[in-house]
Formats: structure tokens, sequence, C-alpha cells
């Protein structure tokens, strides 16, 4: 009896021996490998929801167009741009802080970052309740920058309108809190140390052709006078409140 007693004990040791060193690798395996998901997670830029639907904006923006722009577009610059950073220094750095030293990284952290930042801010500087004129001390800056705000639309458009092939027209605030008007090339934005004009932009207007194309194909104008009809002022006045 006492013999078959330490043959069970002997026996239940090396059971318990066998799933210890078993469990060990499986428990540092799994631990690995939910630290790696949860440290990617965190790595990765992820699209942004619109904040409205894709029809929202019509008959202004197409809903073809708003399904193709963000879906599409906006998501290949998220995925090449956590594709150019995955596993360097810039993984874990905000976008802006990577602006700041931009001449000093690769075309693809520039123009998928640039494109990633732009179109994030696009989208929620306009809202199917926009249009009209901001309000309070964003209107009295700009009709005292621009003489009106009549002559800020021109300035505006115009800055749009000619920037040759693809880019964007802003209205940024400086180091001062003055206001301008100016465009950049690409998805090059007046964050970047690259930008000829250098702020912070609390209004920006997309003006390559997978923006307008669909509904205005080559009228590039036309497409810049309706996009004052879903300007989301509350959202562009929160901005220049913040980047002054
Ligand atoms: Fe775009």
């Amino acid at each position: 009896m006492k013999q078959i007693n330490t043959i069970r004990t002997v026996s239940l040791l090396i059971v318990v021996i066998a799933l210890s060193a078993w469990q060990l690798p499986i428990k540092e395996t799994a631990n690995n490998k939910k630290g790696d998901i949860a440290m990617t997670q965190q790595e990765k830029h992820v699209l942004p929801d619109l904040p409205y639907a894709h029809d929202a904006l019509e008959p202004y923006i197409d809903k073809r167009t708003m399904e193709i722009h963000h879906g599409k577009h906006h998501q290949a610059y998220v995925n090449n741009l956590n594709n150019a950073i995955e596993g360097t220094e810039l993984a874990n750095m905000p976008l802006e802080e990577i602006f700041k030293n931009m001449s000093q990284y690769s075309a693809a952290v520039r123009n998928n970052g640039g494109g990633h930042w732009n179109h994030d801010l696009f989208w929620k500087i306009m809202s199917p309740d926009g249009g009209g004129k901001p309000s309070g001390e964003l209107l009295a800056a700009i009709e005292s920058r621009f003489s009106s705000f009549e002559n800020f639309q021109e300035e505006f458009n115009r800055a749009g309108a000619t920037r040759f092939g693809s880019g964007w027209a802003w209205l940024i605030v400086d180091d001062q809190g003055e206001l301008h008007v100016t465009s950049t090339p690409n998805q090059d934005n007046p964050l970047m140390d690259v930008a000829d004009v250098q702020g912070h932009p609390i209004l920006g207007v997309d003006v390559w052709e997978h923006a307008y194309y669909l509904k205005y194909q080559n009228r590039r104008p036309e497409y810049l006078d309706n996009f004052w009809e879903v300007i989301n002022w509350d959202e562009v006045s929160r901005r220049y409140q913040d980047a002054r």
C-alpha cells in the first residue's frame, strides 16, 4: 500500500512538473503576443469616423465622392503612414511633432502623415448644418485682416483655384495670432517646416481632383464656391481659439 502511495505521489509530481513546464512557455508566449498586439494597436493610426453620413453634404459634395474620399483615399494614407513609421522612433510621436521636423523624414511619412492629418481636419470643419459666416472674435479677426468677409472668401478661393496640380488652401493662425490665407502642394500643410508660410491651420479645403471630380469634373472654382455652404464655423472658431 505504501509502495502504491509512493508511486501515486511520484506520478502526481511528474504530472505537475510536466504541466508546469508545458504551461510556462505557453503563458510567456501568450503574454508576449498580447503585449505586442497592445503595443501595435497603440502605435497605429486609425481612420477617424466621418462625423456625419456620406450623403449629408449633398448637394454640395456628393455621396459617392465622400465614400471614396474617406473610405479609400484617407484609409490609404492611414495604412501607408502606419507602414512607413512601423518600428521607428516616429511610431509613438504625434503627427504635429513630426511635422516640425518634416524635412528630416521620408517622402512616405510626409505624404501620408500630411494626408492623414489634413483629411482629419477636413471632415471636421465641414457639417451638413454648416455655411453662412463665422461670428464673434473670428469674424472680427477676419474682417480686420481682410477688410471684409467677402474679401477673405475671394482670397481663399483664389488660393485654392491657383494651387497648381494637387494640394490644399488654408486659413492659418501664425505665432503672433495673425490670420493668413495660404496654400500647399500635395499633402503638405503649414505645420510642416517645409511649408513656405507656416502657422496653425484652422480651415482647409482639399483641391485634389479626388475631392471634386465626380461631381464637378474640371470645375474646381465651382466646387470651391460650394464649399462655403458646408463650412462648420463653430469648429473653425474653436480651432481659432485653440491656435491663439
Ligand atoms: Fe483628399
